[in-house]
């Protein structure tokens, strides 16, 4: 039988100590209810001595939620612990967090006194929490850091003084796997009474380990873990809870199981991701816009034949639709072909040669290949006449010269002309172009690379323009740069609707 490991979720207590990732209580409330969801077992909601915001927070999440046990954060503090204990009034099941730094850090520099008194407050925050609430949480600070016999000598005595779980947390991420991992193991094998609590890592991702860290804590018998969305958290974050429960699922060797939906895992991602502003890198693990993308040819042809020879997670398991063949220039025709045929095409060999040719022209200019483009190369939507085209194009420019332009644009089948002068020949002719159109553009982004190295390039050129709070992309490619910078200008324009 395989043993549960549950899952404490602190998005909204230490993820929401990112700066600029602060949450108002509504959105705080439709968080905690998709953890609900999500099945977490228990819920940081705040830490309620921290602010009037947190205390409101935590009472209405007690309110909002049912089954997941609620937890108040303190420090080992009896006001702190008066101020949770109220907070959670409303809680169906309720936790007081407490806890006080264990490292010699922590003693010396931060709470200035000695080991022995560490483990007085300790023993008697926890006895205090034991007044207001059956099941208390105490956290050893910097445990990471600490010393494994001193760091026993504070387990035993909280859980002596009624601790229910006992956290061990790698406050600064500074420990390696097998560091943490043989520090719970300690634990288990020297403290008198571990049995009568649960051991819980709290790992932070300093050093990029905080996954390795969880895991190496429940394989030496966490049976408790600390978790957040996205791994969102203070500097580098906390371990993240999507990482962590695909781990436990597709890892049978662990003989662990835990009851989060993993189904859930995408939405709730994003909508942690939209309330905090805070967006998702591309390639992070399971969440991440690329976790389930192939854009090589040999992945995509390997992932067409068999989606396991590249995928150790089936998307759907985490709620998204299907992995996405991304076709860019190192596609090959069985990517190709595949997305003619989700498109309605079917074609023979020579008609699929015949467009993977034109398809590897255009890739050659363009970054992604879309539908659209897709269907132009078969021919089946002719491109039509652009709205605007750069017909003409004259600068005159040099050292200590005036840099000025002369742009002709087709409008709507007319060509008008315009002149203008600039800081430089671009400038000089972005100038020029807007004086010839009637909607007002900002360039928000313009990068120019060269294809080869002579200086008889190609140059490829992207720009980015804003109307409206829209953002329009453009693009050209053209021996000369400056043409190509006018060409893209052009382009991006001709999108704004
Ligand atoms: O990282 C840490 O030590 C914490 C504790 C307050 C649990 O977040
Ligand atoms: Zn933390």
């Amino acid at each position: 039988m395989s043993e549960k490991i549950l899952i404490l979720d602190t998005t909204l207590r230490d993820g929401e100590q990112v700066p600029g990732c602060q949450l108002n209580t509504i959105e705080k409330i439709e968080v905690a209810q998709a953890l609900e969801n999500l099945g977490v077992d228990i819920i940081e909601a705040g830490f309620p001595i921290s602010s009037p915001g947190d205390f409101n927070s935590v009472v209405e999440i007690s309110k909002a939620v049912t089954n997941p046990v609620i937890c108040a954060l303190t420090r080992a503090v009896k006001k702190d612990i008066e101020v949770a204990a109220e907070a959670l009034q409303y809680a169906k099941r309720k936790r007081i967090h407490t806890g006080i730094g264990v490292s010699p850090y922590h003693i010396e520099f931060k709470i200035r006194t000695t080991p022995e008194e560490i483990i007085r407050r300790a023993a008697d925050a926890v006895k205090y929490a034991k007044k207001f609430v059956e099941d208390v949480e105490f956290y050893a600070e910097d445990a990471g850091r600490s010393d494994n016999a001193y760091l026993a000598r504070v387990i035993e005595a909280v859980i002596k003084a009624g601790a229910t779980v006992v956290n061990i947390p790698d406050t600064t991420g500074y420990c390696l796997p097998e560091e943490y991992g043989a520090k719970i193991k300690y634990l288990k094998e020297n403290v008198p009474n571990i049995d009568k609590a649960i051991i819980s890592t709290h790992c932070h991702n300093d050093l990029g380990m905080a996954t390795a860290n969880t895991v190496m804590g429940m394989v030496n018998g966490a049976r408790q873990v600390e978790v957040t969305i996205n791994g969102i958290g203070e500097r580098a974050g906390n371990t993240s809870l999507e990482e962590i429960a695909m781990i436990i699922k597709s890892h049978h060797d662990l003989n662990l199981h835990s009851d989060i939906n993993t189904k859930l895992i995408y939405n709730t991602s994003r909508l942690v991701s939209t309330l905090m502003s805070m967006p998702v890198q591309p390639n992070k693990a399971i969440v991440g816009r690329n976790a389930f993308s192939h854009s090589s040819g040999i992945h995509q042809d390997g992932v067409l034949k068999k989606r396991e020879n590249y995928e150790i997670i089936d998307p759907v398991e985490v709620g998204i639709r299907e992995s996405s063949i991304i076709l860019t220039a190192r596609s090959g025709r069985a990517a190709l072909n595949h997305r003619l045929e989700s498109l309605g095409f079917t074609l023979d060999k020579e008609e699929l040669d015949e467009i993977y040719h034109r398809f590897l022209l255009l890739a050659d200019k363009k970054k992604d290949i879309n539908d659209e483009d897709i269907r132009i190369l078969t021919g089946e939507v002719s491109q039509g006449e652009k709205p605007l085209k750069l017909e003409y194009l004259q600068v005159a420019c040099g050292k200590s010269a005036m840099p000025v332009s002369t742009v002709g644009l087709r409008i709507n089948g007319e060509i008008h002309y315009a002149t203008a002068s600039g800081n430089g020949p671009i400038d000089a002719s972005f100038t020029a172009v807007k004086q010839l159109i009637s909607k007002v553009v900002h360039l928000e982004e313009f990068l120019i690379q060269a294809i080869t190295k002579g200086s008889d390039d190609v140059g490829k050129v992207h720009i980015q323009v804003e109307h409206q709070n829209h953002i329009y992309y453009g693009f050209s490619a053209n021996v000369d740069i400056i043409t190509a910078a006018v060409e893209a200008f052009v382009d991006a324009i001709s999108k704004v609707k």
